[in-house]
């Protein structure tokens, strides 16, 4: 019989290409999600890419009550993949409180239900923000992490401190957190993608916007650190990449072959690439000409930072496979696609 698997955040951007990906591997997916920051429309999208209409609760995970309720009438669910936050950096500067609360207790919600109704398995939407500035590069795991420089970083860290040690102390759980480098492009079909209300924050939503003539003008921030053109440097990895990460950490999981209870995965390809590259890819892959303007830099910034992705390549037997130009191509394509929605 198909495993039954809870995607919280599921109409989200990361949440909808995994559940694509778990349903044309065969899970039956219940996604759980309070749309606060996304469309139930996502849901018609998975159904037309896979033929099958995803199961869908619409409330939210901090609602202890309704958490309980739900496990207590679906007591054949197999996991549960994490999705479910907040994710805009600079607000959680000013509402801290607000990602606090929402990021920690919808988990503590979850992992108290899953300990109550035995489910014993969970993959936690992580960042690699959890390391800061690192010292080494590529970062791996083992990199010590540093004091978080947001609300949501922290929200993480401590995230991922709660899963470890509700892990310890139980006979049952077993979870896997996946540290995110930068989730780039959309769905080859077009049908589901990254869908920013308001300005974007993210690098290549703005990009595809200015593009299209949402907006005037790309600010990039800052082209004096000290990498080779001067831009910060991240790792762009295809949203179908990670989402298929997702897949294979859970039937680690599922299929009893992982080597502690709580594990770790970077997720990412490798290379870094630097905001004035990123912006090549563009030209090349839309043939347009992109404005921007070099300003000052985005306080908080980290100047560099890209994975090692070798644990996750020998462990997880996943590998990113898109280039930067297949995941921006997808990612103007899907821009194309939404503009009359803006
Ligand atoms: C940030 C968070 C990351 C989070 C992600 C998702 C940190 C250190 N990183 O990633 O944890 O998961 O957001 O929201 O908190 N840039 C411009 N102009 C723009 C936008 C971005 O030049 O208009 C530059 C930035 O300075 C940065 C790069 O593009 O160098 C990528 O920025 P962004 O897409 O916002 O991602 P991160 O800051 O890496």
């Amino acid at each position: 019989m198909a495993k039954k698997i809870i995607v919280t955040g599921g109409t989200g951007y990361i949440g909808s290409h995994t559940t694509v990906e778990l349903q044309q591997e065969g899970f039956d997916v219940i996604i759980i999600d309070n749309l606060c920051n996304s469309e139930k429309e996502v849901i018609d999208g998975i159904e037309k890419i896979t033929g099958v209409r995803p199961e869908f609760e619409e409330f939210d995970l901090c609602d202890r009550n309704k958490v309980v309720d739900f496990f207590r009438n679906n007591t054949d669910i197999d996991a549960v993949i994490h999705f479910a936050a907040l994710k805009a950096v600079g607000e959680s500067v000013n509402k801290p409180l607000l990602y606090y609360h929402n990021n920690l207790v919808s988990l503590m919600n979850l992992l108290e239900s899953m300990n109550q109704f035995k489910t014993g398995s969970m993959v936690f939407s992580s960042s690699c923000t959890v390391y800061g500035q690192p010292v080494r590069l590529p970062v791996t795991e083992k990199e010590p992490l540093q004091p978080a420089v947001s609300p949501y970083g922290n929200t993480k860290q401590i995230g991922e401190d709660i899963i470890r040690d509700a892990v310890t102390s139980s006979g049952n759980l077993k979870a896997v957190s996946l540290r995110y480098f930068n989730p780039v492009g959309a769905h080859p079909t077009a049908l589901i993608g990254e869908l920013p209300r308001g300005v974007p924050e993210n690098l290549v939503p703005f990009i595809t916007q200015t593009g299209i003539g949402i907006r005037k003008q790309l600010k990039v921030f800052g082209d004096n650190y000290n990498t080779p053109d001067g831009s910060c440097i991240r790792d762009y990895l295809h949203v179908v990449d990670l989402a298929k990460a997702h897949v294979a950490a859970l039937k680690r999981i599922l299929e009893g072959n992982m080597k502690n209870n709580y594990e770790i995965f970077n997720l990412g390809t490798g290379t870094g690439v630097s905001v004035f590259e990123a912006i090549k890819s563009f030209e090349r892959v839309s043939g347009l000409k992109l404005n921007y303007k070099v300003e000052g830099r985005r306080a908080g910034d980290i100047e560099q930072i890209w994975a090692d992705p070798s644990y996750a390549n020998n462990e997880l037997k996943w590998k990113t496979v898109s280039t930067l130009d297949e995941a921006i191509k997808s990612a103007w394509d899907w821009e194309q696609k939404c503009k009359s929605k803006h």
